[in-house]
């Protein structure tokens, strides 16, 4: 495995690559979630290019940046084992240079969800994913549908500007209370390391009631929202029963559906969604 920093240095190591390039970009801090990206990648591609970039664009003024958690060391042992090709970490200075002023803007999509807690958030996310991959020019990317927004702006983004790239959404991989894995689970305490798992539960609780015959997206979000009201230290945020294309609030469940929320347990902010199909 090659790990380079530059520009200049990716595309002299890219040319030594057999095409398709599956390229998983990622904040590192990684886990099993990210590590299911690379194995995907690995089965479906000559060769698997990462990157390891906490790009600033998409934290908000009152979100930590410099408190992201960071293990370099750890990130490359990790790839390493799960079979990638190159690694590339590009600097703050070099995707963001003196003078920067150009973004990548999707419209409606980013308007509700995250879009509305996270002002300028997709914003920062649909730039420099524009900008990671034209430096790396893969035939496919892969995201995980953890993020479900990110993954439908960053769908709509390809097919808007015609980017030659096929984007490939894996399923979220959850601990097993099933809290879904994110690097943000690393600042949960005991306590709401247990209380966290109330996500799960009022997404399966809404889930069910669906299976069971429940149409009306008020009644499952009135289910959801009863569920994390029994959890003390969960603070939500928002919970929504949308259509999974557009993200706009549905009054029916009809065809494919998302239901996704987000909560505060303690100072730290969880996202969690599930499909209805
Ligand atoms: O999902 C993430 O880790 C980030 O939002 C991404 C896609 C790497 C862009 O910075």
């Amino acid at each position: 495995m090659r790990t380079v920093v530059g520009h200049a240095d990716l595309k002299t190591e890219l040319k030594g690559l057999e095409a398709p390039i599956g390229f998983v970009p990622t904040m590192g801090f990684l886990h099993a979630g990210h590590i299911s990206l690379v194995q995907r990648a690995r089965q479906e591609c000559r060769a698997v290019v990462v990157s390891i970039f906490v790009n600033p664009s998409q934290f908000g003024p009152k979100e930590d940046l410099a408190a992201y958690p960071r293990d370099l060391p750890r990130d490359l042992a990790m790839l390493k084992a799960a079979g990638t090709d190159l690694v590339w970490t590009p600097t703050p200075e070099s995707m963001y240079p003196p003078g920067f002023q150009t973004w990548v803007t999707v419209e409606a999509l980013t308007c509700g969800l995250e879009g509305e807690q996270r002002p300028g958030h997709f914003r920062g996310v649909a730039t420099v994913v524009t900008k990671l991959f034209n430096a790396v020019a893969p035939q496919r990317a892969y995201f995980g549908q953890k993020d479900a927004q990110q993954a439908a702006v960053i769908r709509r983004m390809t097919r808007d500007l015609d980017l030659p790239i096929e984007i490939v959404i894996c399923p979220t991989l959850r601990e097993s209370d099933g809290l879904a894995m994110s690097s943000r689970n690393s600042y949960l305490s005991p306590a709401e390391r247990t209380a966290a798992s109330v996500l799960y539960r009022a997404l399966s609780a809404a889930r069910d009631a669906h299976t069971q015959g429940e149409h009306r997206a008020e009644v499952l979000r009135r289910i959801m929202q009863e569920t994390l009201a029994g959890e003390p230290l969960a603070e939500p945020e928002y919970v929504s029963c949308a259509d999974a294309e557009s993200l706009q609030e549905v009054e029916q469940v009809s065809g494919k559906t998302l239901l996704s929320m987000a909560v505060r347990i303690g100072r730290t902010r969880l996202i969690d969604n599930i499909n209805l199909d």
